[in-house]
């Protein structure tokens, strides 16, 4: 970046704010320039939008953003295109850091070991930073901002959370006027398109995992996706901007979908429901209550209309009241678009010389979380069980729940072949969930069930 000269317009005859025209003006037209790390999805997106789309980001910007430097471990067999002009291709990220004429790394890489020290190293020698790593924005992001505060830049990270939606400018700016009272997302493709594809075809989720992973939308190691991680860590930043807490992922209350099955998407229509990984933050008497894990939703909501790989974030606010936003959770153009708008961001910030205009987690400073249990709240619960059949086992259910003050409200038996693995559904009235997790750790203890019940909350006012 070669000047810091404030534009009051596009054209060469108008007066730039540091008082010269042409001279100034040839200064301003003088590109930001950017080094890439990490060619992989995302990085090849960044730079495939970068390439395709530059004189439209130059006609919104008043300037270029160039490619200054693209670096992976593979660069030397990575096809770059060839509009970007000349670009240093480099397999040592150090050398993007490092060099002289970038204004901006992109960490493109993921993970939190070498994509720390990429962002650390790029923020020691005062080069902003646009990152799409959740991993390492829920695990350390308030430092990194911190230390991106004392080096005098920018740190954007709007690919993090939900790819091609862009939730962080609407919690930063679109609606900080408001008061966040709640968020529900639908943060993870991966689960979102397993659990319809179940729901549409009645296969089993191994099933769906299996193509999915074959047609490269699952990952060879699905537990990050099938167990909730990645959606917790993804509610973690969001949690962040929208309560103004530091948020450790860790205290989020996590549980996967691998246990979901055709039989409870069956059992759900019955009750006019369906089943979605949900993320949930609300900010309630106790406390702010987040979670992540399957539950009934109304087949009315919006939220169940979320199909496939794409993903969802429902913001309540105090003031403005209920906004909904959905698009594309990942692939490399929609969270290629997140990268270069970040980017364009940025470069504005640096050309205006005000790092930092809106703090990226939306709040001045991030005050400490205290953790509460998603124990006190209270819920309707549907109650899964698949049995051997004798006489007396809903009274022994029904005496279970009883005992801790839990009302049924409905009990479900489809039509079924085998007495020998017999599945059914009671539902509970709002209960405390000390209270359930109380009752189906006592009934799965017992001879005749088949495997520990299924416990799943029920957001009947979604
Ligand atoms: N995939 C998505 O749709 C998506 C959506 C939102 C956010 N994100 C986030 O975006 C980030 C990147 O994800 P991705 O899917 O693009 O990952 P990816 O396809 O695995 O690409 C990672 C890239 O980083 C490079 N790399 C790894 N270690 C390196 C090192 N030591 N030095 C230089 N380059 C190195 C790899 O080089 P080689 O090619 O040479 O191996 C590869 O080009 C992650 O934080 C991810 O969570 C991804």
């Amino acid at each position: 970046m070669l000047n810091t000269c404030v534009p009051r317009g596009g054209d060469a005859g108008r007066t730039s704010a540091c008082g010269t025209t042409a001279a100034c003006h040839n200064a301003l037209m003088q590109e930001v320039n950017v080094g890439i790390v990490g060619l992989g999805n995302v990085g090849s997106g960044t730079l495939a939008i970068l390439a395709g789309n530059a004189d439209q980001i130059a006609l919104k910007l008043g300037f270029r953003l160039k490619v200054a430097a693209v670096c992976c471990r593979s660069v030397a067999v990575k096809s770059i295109p060839e509009s970007l002009g000349p670009v240093l291709r480099t397999a040592d990220w150090r050398e993007v850091v490092a060099h002289p004429d970038v204004d901006i790394v992109a960490e493109l890489v993921g993970g939190t070991t070498v994509a720390a020290e990429i962002v650390n190293a790029a923020i020691a020698n005062r080069k902003s930073v646009v990152t799409a790593n959740k991993e390492l924005i829920a695990a350390c992001g308030p430092e990194i901002w911190e230390r991106a505060i004392h080096a005098g830049i920018n740190v954007a990270m709007e690919a993090s959370v939900a790819g091609g939606i862009p939730i962080h400018a609407v919690l930063r700016e679109g609606i900080s006027g408001d008061r966040i009272t709640a968020i529900y997302g639908i943060l993870n493709g991966t689960c979102n398109y397993i659990l319809t594809e179940i729901e549409r075809r009645g296969v089993p989720l191994e099933t769906v995992l299996a193509e999915a992973q074959a047609l490269g939308y699952a990952e060879a190691d699905p537990s990050a996706d099938l167990d909730g991680i990645d959606a917790r860590s993804k509610l973690a930043i969001l949690s962040a901007l929208a309560f103004g807490e530091k948020i450790t992922p860790s205290d989020i209350f996590m549980e996967g979908i691998r246990r979901i099955s055709p039989l409870d998407f069956r059992y759900a229509h019955q009750l006019e429901h369906t089943i979605r990984l949900i993320c949930a933050a609300r900010q309630t008497p106790e406390g702010l209550i987040l979670s992540v894990r399957p539950a009934l939703i109304p087949r009315s909501t919006i939220l169940a209309g979320v199909q496939g790989a794409y993903n969802a974030v429902w913001v309540k606010g105090a003031y403005g009241e209920d906004t909904f936003y959905s698009g594309r959770g990942a692939g490399p153009l929609p969270t290629g678009v997140a990268v270069v708008s970040d980017l364009m961001r940025v470069a504005r910030e640096i050309r205006s010389g005000s790092p930092e205009r809106v703090s990226p987690f939306a709040h001045e400073r991030l005050g400490e979380y205290q953790p509460v249990s998603v124990v006190l709240q209270t819920r309707a619960y549907y109650l899964r069980f698949r049995v051997k059949d004798r006489p007396g086992i809903l009274a022994e259910l029904s005496g279970i729940l009883a005992a801790k003050h839990i009302s049924l409200e409905a009990v479900l038996q489809l039509p079924t072949e085998s007495k020998r693995d017999l599945p059914f559904v009671i539902t509970v009235e709002p209960t405390y969930e000390h209270a359930i997790r109380e009752a189906v750790a006592q009934m799965a203890q017992l001879d005749f069930l088949l495997e520990p019940p299924l416990a799943l909350p029920m957001e009947t006012a979604l």
